[in-house]
């Protein structure tokens, strides 16, 4: 849900055109939170300060596009070299307003550009700030939230009591009117060379990157001295004026770089080194210092921010030889699975450890029930892994969307304990279902993919699932590592119950030989692309199966929806006969997973039916099964697994096909249309 990205160089020289190239680099690195229209705002002029102004330049379209368009639009020589320059840039997913070069983003406070901002977020008030904002005379020119942001800005700067109000005290002022969520940077004409970040529930941070040792490796926070009166909204209150003296301890000062992101991504290539704001933190660099400072001091606040070294290497983000990330991310399954149970399962003692659950494991057990939520994939992952949890914790446990798990305001308990599933760690209906278990004092727990990230922030304790980045939109590897991740909780709560000791190490066996598993699995791609050449100008498709495989009926069909823009549906086989037979026919292709396990003997039955309407099932079946393959029109056979693991080999033949369906039928796979990686909206 749009990507932000900034750089600034003190008295590092670059060029123009190597801060366009660095600006341009950020935003496709970030192109998978969005994709409809980009813009940047640099300076406009040469290295006298004093004479600078901001140009704009936006586009609709991808980052390429506004790649184009700037070296179109610039009219300054691309050597000029500026010792200190700030540029910030934003690649968008369009929630209010069309895509269009008005609409995106940086956004303007006046024709000026006195003051360009960008946003990443909602903000929820904005109608009501935009009609105050009409009264005072500001004219507005898109259609979207965000330039309420910019305009505010204006308005307290132009209603500032003193000359020498700082860039920070501002942003500060602007902050306290917003309601919503957002990451936001600023820029101005009237603090040349200098940047202020902010964050509430969307992910920002900052990298760091200079040959001289850094002032600081903890960055102490500033809290404003005075107390403010409470200025939730700006129609009815007059603003209050601020404490802004100041004493900050900063990070920086020498020759540095600064580079401002919504995830690790597009930071790495420049920096390991970076600073993961929290919400409500207010950055700001001025004469290459940063420091941050926040307004109100609550009991559990970190008194400070570290500067921490992300374990991330620039080759894991890069497409190497693959077409698309999707499908890099796919074939990376044996690796990103083995991550996952590395130094967590021991295989010679039949055990499993999550280092991150050890000291709530007494507490777990004592629970009333386990809920487990989350959104799209990451629900899926709960919904395959229901059974074997209820199996080996044997508590009851509840699988959840998070959107509408709030709807129904579900009773929670404080002996429940709530397990949120989330690649990125920002999804902002997962988030908000934490928040509202947190509230009724559950215990919370993160399984995600993203250090640092909102998520695995708030819970009380987690799970790292160890992926590594996702990029592509469609979500593949980040569900196979959930799906052992839940597995291996499973495991972990059960290592002292007498009789799930045979079904463990048999379950423990079958996790040892999943990555071998997987990559003969992969070795059917060309089988399965021959499969989509029968299938690509197909309008639906059909994906049925139950037990242990519904998830992987669900997850298909949502794979081959977002990507292909065929209808496709995930259906229970045991509900066949309930209503989706009447689709079955001739034409309908259907898709059927029949596994060895305890559901075979059912789903044989659905095939029954299936076949008797004169369906052709494509069948996704065990190498073994002779039976299945009888009645099969098609059959993709996979090797065997212990029943409650199946799932992981079952999925990713539907992640290949929908693969190849996309790309038959035309599609860019990583950037389906209207959608976007990381949902920080509700
Ligand atoms: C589908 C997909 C989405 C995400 C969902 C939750 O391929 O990627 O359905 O799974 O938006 O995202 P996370 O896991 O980041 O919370």
């Amino acid at each position: 849900m749009c990507g932000i990205f900034a750089y600034m160089n003190y008295r590092v020289p670059r060029t123009r055109k190597e801060i366009f190239e660095t600006l341009i680099k950020g935003l496709q690195r970030l192109e998978y939170r969005g994709y409809d229209s980009a813009g940047v705002a640099i300076d406009g002029n040469n290295n006298e300060v004093k004479e600078r102004h901001i140009q704009l330049v936006k586009k609709r379209g991808n980052v390429k596009a506004l790649d184009e368009e700037l070296y179109k639009q610039d009219s300054m020589d691309l050597k000029v070299e500026f010792e200190t320059h700030f540029g910030i840039a934003h690649t968008r997913w369009a929630t209010h307003g069309v895509p269009n070069a008005v609409n995106s983003h940086p956004q303007r406070s006046d024709k000026g550009n006195e003051f360009v901002v960008i946003h990443n977020g909602i903000i929820t008030n904005y109608k009501d700030l935009r009609k105050f904002l009409e009264s005072k005379g500001y004219e507005f020119e898109s259609e979207t939230d965000t330039e309420t942001i910019a305009k505010l800005i204006k308005y307290v700067f132009d209603n500032r009591e003193t000359e020498d109000i700082t860039f920070s005290t501002l942003v500060e002022r602007v902050i306290q009117q917003l309601e919503g969520a957002f990451a936001l940077v600023f820029k101005s004409i009237h603090y040349p060379g200098e940047a202020v970040a902010t964050r509430r529930g969307s992910p920002l941070l900052i990298g760091v990157r200079s040959k001289y040792k850094l002032s600081t490796e903890q960055i102490p926070i500033l809290y404003r001295t005075r107390n403010i009166e409470n200025v939730k909204n700006i129609c009815k209150t007059r603003m209050k004026r601020l404490d802004s003296s100041t004493c900050l301890h900063a990070v920086g000062d020498k020759a540095v770089e600064f580079f401002f992101a919504s995830d690790a991504s597009a930071i790495i290539e420049h920096t390991n080194r970076v600073i993961f704001l929290e919400d409500d933190d207010i950055a700001a660099v001025a004469d290459g210092k940063l420091s941050i400072h926040r307004v109100k001091r609550s009991a559990s606040d970190d008194p400070s921010r570290a500067i921490q070294t992300l374990q991330m290497e620039l080759q894991q983000i890069m497409k190497g030889n693959f077409s698309a990330f999707m499908q890099k991310e796919i074939f990376e399954q044996p690796e990103s699975v083995f991550n996952t149970m590395r130094g967590r399962v021991n295989f010679e003692t039949n055990t499993v450890l999550l280092g991150g659950l050890k000291d709530h494991l007494k507490e777990i057990r004592r629970c009333r029930r386990l809920i487990v939520i989350g959104c799209g994939t990451s629900y899926h992952a709960a919904v395959a892994t229901r059974q074997v949890l209820e199996e080996l914790t044997e508590l009851p446990v509840m699988v959840e969307l998070a959107s509408d798990f709030l709807d129904r305001n579900t009773p929670v308990f404080r002996d429940d304990v709530c397990f949120f599933i989330s690649q990125s760690g920002e999804t902002a209906d997962t988030l908000l279902a934490l928040r509202y278990c947190k509230d009724r004092r559950a215990l919370t727990v993160g399984v995600t993919n993203t250090v640092g990230s909102s998520i695995s922030r708030e819970t009380d304790c987690g799970v790292h699932i160890n992926a590594g980045p996702e990029i592509g939109v469609a979500s593949t590897k980040a569900y196979t590592s959930q799906f052992i991740s839940l597995v291996m909780f499973g495991l972990m709560m059960s290592e002292d119950r007498i009789s799930l000791q045979n079904r463990r190490r048999e379950i423990i066996h079958g996790l040892r030989s999943l990555p071998e598993l997987i990559k003969e699995v992969l070795s059917l791609d060309e089988k399965i692309h021959d499969l989509a050449l029968e299938l690509y100008t197909q309008r639906s498709l059909l994906v049925m199966g139950r037990g242990y495989n519904y998830a992987t009926c669900l997850e298909g069909a949502l794979k081959i929806k977002e990507i292909t823009y065929m209808h496709s549906e995930g259906i229970l086989a045991g509900e066949l006969k309930h209503g989706p037979l009447a689709l079955i026919d001739k034409q309908m292709p259907v898709i059927m997973v029949i596994m060895k396990d305890p559901c075979f003997a059912k789903c044989q039955n659905a095939l029954q039916q299936v076949t008797a309407r004169q369906g052709r099932p494509i069948i996704l079946c065990s190498k073994d099964d002779t039976e299945s393959s009888k009645f099969a029109y098609k059959t993709i056979e996979l090797p065997h697994t212990v029943d409650c693991l199946q799932g992981i080999l079952s999925v990713i033949p539907l992640q290949l096909l929908s693969f190849h369906l996309a790309v038959l039928r035309g599609y860019d796979v990583d950037f389906p249309r209207n959608l976007a990686k990381s949902v920080t909206v509700e």
